[in-house]
């Protein structure tokens, strides 16, 4: 039996619109272990972000509204937990950084009031504690001369360096778990690397959870210890990472991989699958993916449940 510090079952949730309510995510169900990495894979427009943001209920409702599920962290149900429990449970217990760090750090304070302002919030830390404190979390995600850098702004920083504050300030209450919305796709190559070096340190000295929600094969090869690939709002596939990577059951799996740079075989590597995900709305009853499916039957005009053991696949037409 797993032990879980994360568990969402089926979720579904969707949004009130000028077109009517409209799902976006349809039965999603994911766990996570203690320190366990797990990626969150899929198209733009999935649902990977409104996934994140529901585990820290970050989306105000309405417009957003969960029809139905539960989301366990720790044997609590963060569907049920009153305003003072969610903001212990938003970076103190969890933390998260996401794909553009200007747009979440503070253009108007420094570096040093920023990572103290956590630990006064949650830990009601002093000014002495706080800097001691953001003094050792700087130099945990790398960043070199940290005494000057507290007094410095956001935009005195390069991206790179940008990124590992944001990383910072989501460990500076040491929360259990981390979510990474693309935490690398704003990035160059180089820094991109790394953020993922960075990641991969600090889940194994620290020992913590993480999500991390990517477009990339790649990082997930690199940094995830399993995967869940998402296609229009549903989990369609999940496995460890070396399950999923070399043996992919979903046609929606084995399309990511051609086209992606690093798996697909010599003079066999596709741009992109063709055609798009079907919008919310436009979904109807069968497999979403059966309009783009190159094995496509009668049989998908229903939808396929995820079946399987560890590793799993909703699809009619794969064995597992
Ligand atoms: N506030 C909202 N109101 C209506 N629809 C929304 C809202 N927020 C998100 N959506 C819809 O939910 C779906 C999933 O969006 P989400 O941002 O989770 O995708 P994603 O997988 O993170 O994509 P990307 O890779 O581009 O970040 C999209 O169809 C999006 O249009
Ligand atoms: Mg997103």
């Amino acid at each position: 039996m797993r032990d879980f510090l994360l568990r969402i079952q089926n979720l579904c949730l969707g949004f009130q619109t000028e077109a009517g309510y409209l799902r976006v995510l349809d039965n999603v169900s994911l766990d996570l272990t203690p320190g366990e990495t797990l990626g969150l894979v899929g198209e733009s427009g999935c649902g990977k972000s409104v996934t994140a943001q529901s585990i820290l209920r970050l989306l105000p409702c309405p417009p957003s509204r969960v029809e139905e599920g539960h989301i366990w962290f720790d044997d609590k149900d963060i569907l049920k937990l009153s305003q003072s429990e969610l903001q212990d449970l938003r970076g103190n217990r969890i933390g998260m950084i996401f794909q553009e760090p200007m747009t979440s750090l503070n253009p108007t304070m420094t570096i040093g009031n920023q990572l103290a302002e956590p630990l006064r919030l949650h830990r009601k830390a002093g000014a002495g504690e706080a800097r001691a404190a953001a003094l050792d979390v700087l130099k945990r995600v790398g960043i070199g001369n940290a005494e000057q850098r507290l007094n410095q702004y956001p935009h005195e920083l390069s991206g790179g360096l940008r990124q590992r504050v944001m990383i910072a300030m989501a460990l500076i209450c040491s929360p259990q778990m981390l979510i990474a919305d693309e935490p690398t796709t704003a990035l160059d190559v180089t820094i991109q690397a790394q953020i993922l070096d960075l990641l991969r340190t600090l889940q194994k000295e620290l020992g913590i959870s993480i999500l991390l929600i990517t477009h990339d094969l790649g990082v997930v090869a690199e940094t995830c210890h399993r995967v869940a690939v998402m296609y229009a709002g549903r989990i369609v596939e999940t496995g460890t990472a070396v399950q999923v990577l070399t043996d992919p059951q979903h046609p929606y799996t084995r399309g990511l991989l051609a086209a992606s740079p690093r798996y697909a075989k010599k003079g066999e590597r596709m741009p992109a699958i063709a055609g798009q995900v079907p919008p919310p709305g436009k979904r109807g009853q069968g497999c979403p993916f059966a309009e783009r499916c190159p094995l496509v039957m009668d049989i998908c005009a229903t939808m396929p449940p995820l079946q399987g053991d560890e590793h799993k696949a909703a699809c009619w037409a794969t064995k597992t």
